[in-house]
């Protein structure tokens, strides 16, 4: 009784209320991987433009094998969390090698490609192939969290057992449109916090945490570790039309991506009494809180230094990805020129 009701509640609530998605009007495996890495740190506005823009200039699994990694760069610049798009084309590599240029069709094939983990390969097998996978993302844990009263620490095994053995008893049918279903709902009615609407909530009947009132205080989630913070000048070399920018190394932090001269630590106007002062900028990765001060210095002289390259300021904005943390300085520079 209770299985048929939850499954079809959703269903006819995602026929009803489902977002128009670009990667929901073509579901093929390629656009629909590409769209779940985009989503995974990344808000659905925001993934829409890189989403047309990435599918349109990369259409393909080869497109993706043979891109090259500056462009592929490009082509993430400010989606942020850079390792995603380079174990794509990883990924895409193996396709080529072992899938004759197509992504696996099954869950297990597809868990075993670089980048691809328990909640994408769900996705993917679910939405394209009907496989019965739940694609456990922040969204979902909410939503089941409150429906099922779950008061451990929301990323705990033993929560997310317990919310995937309930999905195994009670999702049957349609699991594309389940999943999908389950993250709409998490992101129209069931939201964070004070902000969840229950009042007009079709599973209010079955909701454990609406019943006893404990809504706002799920999900559970331990509190994360502070991010160690860290100090730097950027220092932005200008000659005539040029910049001086370097290549990151292949490994840590923002790997393979260009940026200007960074050195430890706040100099101060004392210390480039020449220089225009650009301003501080904060910006947060996952783990690290970086503390910039910018400093946009001309000179009369493209001097060499090593491992550096004076490149055109405009190549900026289309030919090397410089990441978000360096955006607002990028701009001020791009701003001269326009
Ligand atoms: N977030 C992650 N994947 C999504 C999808 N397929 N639809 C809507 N939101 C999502």
């Amino acid at each position: 009784m209770m299985k048929k009701e939850i499954n079809s509640i959703l269903l006819t609530w995602y026929e009803e209320n489902k977002r128009v998605l670009p990667w929901r009007e073509n579901k093929e495996a390629y656009r629909i991987w590409i769209s779940e890495i985009m989503l995974q740190q990344t808000r659905v506005e925001a993934v829409k433009p890189y989403f047309y823009r990435f599918t349109e200039e990369l259409p393909t699994v080869s497109a993706l094998a043979h891109c090259e990694d500056d462009r592929l760069a490009k082509l993430w610049e400010g989606l942020g969390y850079y390792s995603r798009v380079r174990n794509m084309k990883k990924a895409a590599l193996v396709c080529m090698e072992k899938y004759e240029g197509q992504l696996p069709t099954t869950y297990d094939e597809l868990l075993t490609l670089p980048g691809i983990g328990p909640y994408t390969a769900a996705a993917i097998s679910s939405i394209v192939y009907q496989e019965r996978h739940i694609a456990i993302d922040g969204n979902v844990l909410r939503v089941f969290s409150r429906l099922l009263e779950v008061k451990e620490d929301i990323a705990s095994k033993g929560a997310q057992n317990k919310i995937a053995a309930y999905f195994e008893e009670h999702f049957v049918e349609n699991m594309g449109d389940l999943n999908q279903a389950i993250m709409d709902f998490g992101n129209a009615i069931c939201l964070p916090s004070s902000a969840a609407r229950c009042n007009i909530c079709p599973l209010q009947d079955l909701c454990l945490a609406y019943q006893n009132h404990t809504v706002n205080s799920l999900p559970i989630k331990k509190k994360k570790k502070d991010r160690r913070k860290e100090k730097f000048t950027v220092l932005i070399y200008l000659y005539q039309d040029q910049v001086l920018i370097h290549k990151r190394a292949d490994t840590g932090l923002l790997a393979g991506l260009y940026e200007f001269v960074l050195l430890d630590d706040h100099k101060t106007k004392k210390d480039y009494p020449d220089a225009l002062y650009l301003g501080k900028h904060k910006h947060l990765f996952s783990h690290v809180e970086w503390n910039l001060k910018g400093f946009l210095i001309e000179v009369d002289f493209p001097f060499e230094k090593v491992g550096y390259k004076w490149v055109k300021v405009m190549e900026l904005q289309n030919v090397y990805s410089i990441p978000g943390a360096f955006a607002p300085y990028r701009q001020k520079v791009l701003e001269i020129f326009e």
